[in-house]
């Protein structure tokens, strides 16, 4: 299949890009770098050895996305594109609408009017809000509860809209806690603003590019009392997407849940950490974050029941990867 990849040069998107090559597909990029760097580019072909084609684009912008369309002939569209900050999204919502909405408008607008049947998006457990059991299957109450969740609510709204004309297929994936990188270290997350994640953040204190981790309560109520997340490894998501291209939807939408099932506490991520990279970091408890939620794992039975696709990388192995990365690019992709 030949693969438009939007927001391909980012954290998920590139690595997915290498899983679509390592199966047999082709893929083109289109980013506007807002929030990633063309360097990725030299780096893919380092893993691939392929020169995947590159678009400097914002996909909010319908006519140079149709210029790309004309060009090539799609089969599908994974479209990760998208400003993803939840602390940013409440200070500056209007910026998360416009860029979030108008690029998955764009996108279903280019699919349906240019035939490229399937539309692969990416959607995450922020809908699920604070859950009311887990694990959370994916017929659980969908509740945002800031404006980045919002634009992932209405995409899927939207593409559900688009997908009921028959136009074309959509498989929505709910990504839970990405984390980890490609095991060659030459790609992986590179955040270009403050991380405000987890494991971004573990990275900095690893390389020494800040002073410690606060773990946000250790009051909760779970086994140790921090926060507990389904964290799985960014290359079996990468993995996922390629599950997705090969079981389109029977009918218009699927939706799928990607995590590993398995839900891992602050404290045991932070282990892990420390064990994969032999050095202790520096950790303080602080108060809760607003807008935490105690757990948030997925019940991940219907990916493997309908799409054959089940994480394999356990959290040492994610940890690992991410310290391999972060130790061999201290500042991100520097070249
Ligand atoms: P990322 O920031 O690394 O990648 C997003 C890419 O999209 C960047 O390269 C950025 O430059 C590009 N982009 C943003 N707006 C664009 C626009 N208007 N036109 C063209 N390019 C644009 O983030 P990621 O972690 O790879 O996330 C990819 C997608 O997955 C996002 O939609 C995000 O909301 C979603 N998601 C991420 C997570 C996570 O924890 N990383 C979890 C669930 C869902
Ligand atoms: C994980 C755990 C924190 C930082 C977010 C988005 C979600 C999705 C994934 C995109 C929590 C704790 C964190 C720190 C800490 N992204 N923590 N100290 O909040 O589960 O989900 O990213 O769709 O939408 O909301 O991920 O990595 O921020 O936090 O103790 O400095 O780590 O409290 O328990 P989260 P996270």
């Amino acid at each position: 299949m030949k693969v438009l990849v939007t927001g391909g040069t980012g954290y998920i998107g590139s690595h997915t890009v290498v899983e679509l090559l390592a199966a047999g597909h082709e893929a083109v990029i289109v980013d506007n770098l807002c929030h990633s760097k063309k360097l990725v580019l030299g780096r893919l072909k380092q893993i691939t050895g392929v020169d995947v084609p590159f678009y400097e684009v914002d996909v909010t912008d319908l006519k140079e996305l149709t210029k790309v369309i004309d060009e090539h002939d799609f089969d599908a569209v994974i479209h990760f594109a998208g400003l993803k900050a939840v602390d940013t999204s409440v200070a500056e919502p209007v910026r998360y609408y416009q860029n979030n909405l108008g690029s998955t408008l764009t996108v279903a607008r280019v699919a349906a009017d240019h035939n490229i049947p399937h539309v692969v998006f990416s959607s995450s457990a922020t809908v699920y809000g604070d859950p009311e059991s887990v694990p959370i299957p994916e017929t659980a109450k969908l509740h945002a509860t800031n404006p980045y969740g919002q634009t992932k609510l209405m995409s899927e709204q939207i593409l559900d809209d688009v997908a009921k004309t028959g136009k074309i297929k959509v498989t929505l994936l709910r990504y839970f806690n990405p984390i980890g990188a490609h095991a060659s270290g030459l790609i992986g997350e590179d955040p270009n603003e403050k991380p405000d994640n987890l494991v971004p953040l573990l990275d900095q204190v690893a390389v020494g590019l800040r002073e410690k981790i606060m773990i946000f309560g250790d009051d909760w109520p779970t086994p140790d009392g921090t926060g507990v997340r389904d964290y799985v490894h960014v290359v079996d998501l990468a993995k996922g997407h390629v599950a997705a291209l090969a079981h389109p939807p029977k009918e218009q939408i699927d939706v799928y849940n990607l995590g590993t099932g398995k839900g891992s506490s602050v404290k045991e991520v932070i282990a892990a950490y420390e064990q994969a990279s032999g050095k202790e970091l520096n950790k303080e408890i602080a108060p809760r974050r607003p807008g935490d939620i105690a757990e948030c794992y997925a019940d991940v039975s219907k990916a493997e029941r309908e799409l054959g696709w089940k994480a394999e990388f356990d959290l040492a192995k994610m940890c690992a990867d991410s310290w391999n990365w972060r130790s061999k690019n201290p500042n991100g992709v520097e070249a």
